[in-house]
């Protein structure tokens, strides 16, 4: 009997600190009718300086503890899909790992950048499909605050940090992960990247984008690769409850769901106050949308990202 991995927790979590678009005009030379007329995006919510990337993690999987009957013991995979894991290395899954006492079991980072939730959902659901796991800890988590140039307002009004968790578990039911499209293009590399690295300059390196070439790829990556993960698990857009696109532009999100043929009520958009949170920016529109109850059980869901790479990809869920 072929599994399938359905969702038996989720979970999210935001800094307190919130920085809104007229805090940004002290900042950079912008203004809250350019930020919001351009992307949506009215606020992010920002991390204090001692607050890491695997904090925003680990709150995040509490809560998704809370929302199921597992506890930490239970799960025997850890993946973080992260842009800004807190060291070079070790992973921020390892620290995630021992923070929450979950031993002798594999815990490693997903490296994606903003299609980073979306490729660990095909893994974790690989793992349970060939039986190598039962309960997969899912997390994407991200401090972009901290990689962002502060002095760019080309970059720096788009981005936020956050958290979202899912739980994995086997179901013979036809219900979970229906399928995962994944792709990359290494050719795009220049259009968005960091300009440090350990091997490169022994830096971090700061977000450098071509917002232009990243805007005009989206809507078709994003359409093509969700039609696609639609068609391989037999389901056309007439099926979908709910669009769950990666949050990085409001004219993205409404251009890709016009194009799928889906409608603006039916696409969850939490761009407007958590701006990009890049590989964050998925499970935590997911996890806040069941939360304050807009996506119920058994609803159908169509998630898509893409970011730097470029890589993209989509996934058809039953939750
Ligand atoms: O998550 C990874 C994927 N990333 C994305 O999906 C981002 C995709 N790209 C975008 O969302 C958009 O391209 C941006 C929001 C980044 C930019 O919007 P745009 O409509 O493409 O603007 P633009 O880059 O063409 O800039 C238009 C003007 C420029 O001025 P000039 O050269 O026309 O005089 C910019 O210098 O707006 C200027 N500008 C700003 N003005 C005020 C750029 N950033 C700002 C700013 N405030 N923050």
């Amino acid at each position: 009997m072929l599994l399938n991995s359905e969702i038996i927790g989720h979970g999210h979590y935001l800094p307190t600190k919130i920085l809104k678009n007229s805090d940004l005009a002290d900042i950079v030379d912008t203004s809250d009718e350019w930020i919001f007329s351009r992307t949506g995006i009215k606020q992010r919510h920002i991390v204090e300086n001692n607050e890491m990337t695997s904090d925003l993690a680990i709150k995040a999987s509490m809560m998704a503890f809370d929302s199921s009957d597992l506890r930490s013991k239970d799960i025997d995979c850890v993946i973080v899909a992260t842009t800004t894991p807190d060291e070079t290395f070790p992973s921020t899954a390892s620290k995630v790992q021992n923070f929450l006492k979950m031993e002798n079991i594999p815990a490693f980072d997903i490296q994606a950048v903003c299609s980073g939730f979306i490729y660990s959902l095909q893994v974790a659901d690989s793992l349970i499909k060939c039986k190598k796991a039962k309960k997969v800890l899912v997390i994407g988590a991200e401090t972009l605050s901290k990689i962002v140039d502060w002095k760019d307002r080309r970059t720096c009004v788009l981005f936020g940090d956050g958290a979202g968790a899912l739980i994995l578990g086997p179901t013979e039911k036809r219900k979970g992960v229906l399928s995962t499209k994944l792709y990359s293009d290494g050719s795009w590399h220049d259009s968005l990247f960091s300009d440090g690295g350990p091997s490169k300059n022994q830096q971090v390196g700061k977000i450098r984008m071509n917002g232009k070439d990243i805007f005009k790829q989206a809507v078709n990556k994003l359409s093509e690769s969700t039609l696609a993960a639609l068609d391989e698990c037999n389901l056309n857009i007439n099926d979908v409850n709910w669009f769950i696109p990666h949050q990085a532009n409001q004219r993205i999100i409404s251009s890709t769901a016009k194009k799928i043929g889906i409608s603006e009520d039916k696409t969850i958009s939490t761009v407007k106050k958590h701006a990009n949170t890049s590989a964050a920016s998925i499970p935590l529109a997911l996890s806040c949308s069941i939360e304050s109850g807009i996506i119920k059980k058994n609803e159908i869901l169509a998630l898509c990202a893409i970011g730097g790479g470029l890589t993209w990809g989509s996934c058809i869920l039953k939750l």
